[in-house]
């Protein structure tokens, strides 16, 4: 385990299997139809391959880059840094996220690309943290529900780091608040 965390919340193995488990639902539900992944960058990246690897029916792959902001100062207001690259108009639309916490940016993602007619639209994340929600969002697909827990690990960083880790872990406190 990493220095900085105070412990492990989902192991490569848990990870492992419950993608899988989501692949083969999507594959299921999307049977004989071509699906246009969209992943939120960055936090997407790890999870997005792994996902795609567990998809049988055909798939495109595109992303998007929003600016963050900081939760404590959040405003709801998003921006597009990087759009995609080919239009979606009629196609069977899934978003890939990393984590839905308070909502916003799955909220501003359906609004948005709700207006560029797709066939359907629809959410996966692979982490959901239901008790921050600001924003009712629809989630189709979600690999673990967790508690209140600032995580990394497996896509998800802090201050840019720990992307890499091949789980998904809890930072310590005095790591977070060092740092500020
Ligand atoms: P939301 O708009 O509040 O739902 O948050 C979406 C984004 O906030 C995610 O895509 C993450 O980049 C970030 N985020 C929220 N919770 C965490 C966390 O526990 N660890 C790392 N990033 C997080």
């Amino acid at each position: 385990m990493h220095k900085d965390l105070q412990e492990i919340l989902i192991s490569q193995e848990e990870l492992d299997a419950g993608i899988k488990k989501l692949g083969e639902r999507i594959s299921r539900d999307y049977e004989g139809r071509c699906l246009t992944l969209v992943g939120v960058l960055k936090g997407c990246v790890f999870f997005m391959t792994d996902l795609a690897r567990h998809i049988t029916t055909d798939v495109r792959m595109d992303f998007m880059m929003l600016s963050s902001y900081s939760g404590a100062h959040s405003t709801g207001v998003v921006r597009i840094l990087l759009d995609l690259k080919e239009s979606i108009e009629d196609c069977d639309v899934l978003i890939v996220e990393d984590i839905v916490d308070s909502g916003l940016t799955m909220d501003y993602m359906l609004k948005n690309l709700g207006t560029r007619r797709p066939k359907s639209l629809a959410v996966c994340t692979l982490l959901d943290k239901p008790s921050r929600r600001r924003a009712q969002v629809p989630i189709k697909y979600t690999g673990f529900t967790i508690a209140d827990k600032f995580v990394v690990g497996y896509g998800l960083d802090y201050n840019g780091i720990y992307r890499s880790l091949p789980y998904v872990g809890v930072l310590k406190k005095e790591v977070i608040e060092g740092k500020q």
